[in-house]
């Protein structure tokens, strides 16, 4: 049976990295695992108001294909030490109700990227942190982490070999611990 994945940019920038991270993975995975994006951009800020008396639509669509995804994969930016705001909305809205949420149980295989030598690594660990507390399984993976981004993006693609190979076999466990 075909996994399928949900992938989820934390940048909604037209030329982001993290974006064309995705879509290069999305072309290099094995036959049988399907990685879909979803769109965040239209996304409200979350407010608990708005979840009666019905979700906005775009927010009942995200959670609904985040509902179907066997596993996700999030890839973030690092912004002034942290995930993005647009990608932690998204996972607000993503938790709720707690004990029930299309968060819980499933599991989430975290990339940050950045120009920076540090590769995002702090937006990483915050987005651990923030999937624990949504009772979701981050894969058993060394992090994944790409450093100086902004030198192995070439025509929307990540070019480097061993960035991608290493971002594959976490996607690799990720599927692993989908089908043990
Ligand atoms: C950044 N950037 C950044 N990089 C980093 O490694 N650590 C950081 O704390 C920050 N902080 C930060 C704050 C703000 C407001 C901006 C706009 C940028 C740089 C950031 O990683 C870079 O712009 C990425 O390329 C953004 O990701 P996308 O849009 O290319 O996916």
């Amino acid at each position: 049976k075909k996994v399928r994945l949900a992938g989820i940019s934390g940048s909604l920038r037209r030329n982001s990295h993290n974006t064309a991270i995705l879509q290069t993975l999305q072309e290099r995975l094995a036959a049988d695992v399907a990685l879909s994006l979803l769109p965040l951009a239209e996304l409200p800020l979350y407010n608990p108001d708005l979840e009666s008396p019905e979700l906005p639509a775009p927010v009942a669509v995200f959670k609904q294909a985040l509902q179907a995804a066997d596993g996700i994969v999030l890839c973030s930016p690092e912004y002034n030490a942290g995930t993005s705001g647009v990608l932690k909305n998204a996972l607000d809205w993503a938790s709720r109700p707690a004990n029930a949420s299309p968060l819980k149980g499933k599991h989430v295989l975290i990339i940050s990227s950045s120009p920076a030598f540090t590769g995002g690594a702090r937006a990483h660990a915050q987005l651990r942190e923030t999937l624990a507390s949504t009772l979701s399984r981050v894969v058993v993976h060394p992090p994944v982490v790409v450093a100086g981004v902004h030198e192995k993006i070439k025509e929307g693609r990540l070019v480097d070999e061993s960035n991608v190979q290493f971002a594959l076999g976490a996607i690799a466990a990720l599927v692993a611990e989908l089908r043990p």
